[in-house]
């Protein structure tokens, strides 16, 4: 086969990724545990042609090019050094969601090229093996790959760094509500992010105390424990955010709205809700909590001050293959 179609969800982390002990194999300071959302995907198709004399990308009906393309042709040439397949490839990915929104595009998008593009050059690889290669592209990606409640492992190296899962989709009924609250650009990206958190004095004490949080969550999601899940996340996101501003320079990703929607929802937390916020390298926040009450959370945070629009998403399934 030299044509594929695979389709995975963006995830958002409930034990954050934040640093690089080797940052070109994108093997992380410490592991992470995700939830796939529901609802949102990217589609991508990868061909290999060889009348192509280079790699073509294109995202939602337009052709990218500069380093976007150049982080896609990275993962297809390890594609062909593992295949033997010599001709370039056309690459068309589409987001049913807007690229840059505040839901990581590019886990969803790296975790689709993996899988699509190993399929394509004829290797029948395993999950872990696909979720390595989605890792070399995005580290995030590499917890797309798997169903539902996800944990990235450390490793030991590039060998045994992967995502597995936790619990299937249908093991617990949680939602994310992704609160927009802006639609400007994007501040640092996550990938130069990871190269500072190091400067951060905290990042140390961070990661040390990562194995605690981890435990806490995976125990958390196992005994479908929300209130000992809210509280672990939202520390986690508290810590990770602590390590960013403290950076050397210092990323600061909240805006006004953001904190209003973290003080709702910890008023609504010692009203005894079971609602919980994390956030990511960007300004929106995802609410978490479970399905039953979604729609009603969604209302509240709508109606809240600086508050674009609010997605409500599930718990979603692992990276397949279209036919
Ligand atoms: O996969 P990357 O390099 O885009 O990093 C993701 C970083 C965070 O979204 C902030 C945390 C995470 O674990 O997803």
């Amino acid at each position: 086969m030299t044509t594929a179609t695979a389709q995975a969800h963006p995830n958002i982390a409930f034990i954050k990724y934040w640093g690089n002990r080797d940052a070109g194999l994108r093997l992380p300071v410490n592991g992470s545990i995700s939830m796939n959302l529901d609802g949102l995907f990217t589609k991508t198709t990868v061909s290999f042609q060889p009348s192509l004399a280079v790699d073509e990308l294109i995202i939602n009906g337009r052709e990218v090019t500069g380093k976007g393309l150049e982080r896609v042709s990275f993962i297809l040439d390890l594609v062909r050094q593992k295949s033997g397949v010599k001709a370039q490839a056309e690459v068309i990915s589409e987001n049913n969601f807007p690229t840059g929104a505040g839901v990581a595009s590019s886990a969803a998008a790296f975790a689709a090229l993996a899988l699509a593009a190993t399929k394509a050059a004829g290797l029948n690889w395993t999950e872990a093996q696909v979720s390595r290669l989605a890792r070399l592209g995005s580290g995030s990606a590499s917890r797309s790959i798997p169903a539902g409640f996800v944990e990235w492992k450390m490793g030991s190296g590039d060998e045994d760094s992967y995502a597995v899962s936790i619990a299937p989709p249908e093991y617990w009924a949680l939602a994310d509500c992704v609160v927009l609250v802006s639609s400007s650009h994007k501040g640092t990206g996550s990938t130069e992010g990871h190269a500072l958190a190091s400067t951060s004095p905290f990042q140390v004490v961070r990661v040390a105390d990562s194995t605690r949080r981890l435990d806490i969550c995976r125990q958390a999601i196992l005994e479908r424990d929300f209130d000992l899940l809210g509280a672990i996340i939202q520390q986690d996101s508290d810590m990770m955010h602590a390590v960013m501003i403290t950076s050397q320079p210092g990323l600061f990703y909240w805006e006004p709205a953001t904190l209003g929607v973290m003080t709702a929802v910890r008023q609504w937390q010692s009203g005894g809700v079971q609602v919980a916020y994390t956030i990511d390298a960007g300004p929106n926040v995802h609410v978490i909590c479970p399905q039953a009450i979604s729609k009603s959370i969604a209302e509240n945070l709508r109606s809240l001050p600086g508050v674009n629009s609010v997605l409500i998403t599930g718990v979603g399934g692992a990276a397949h293959l279209i036919p």
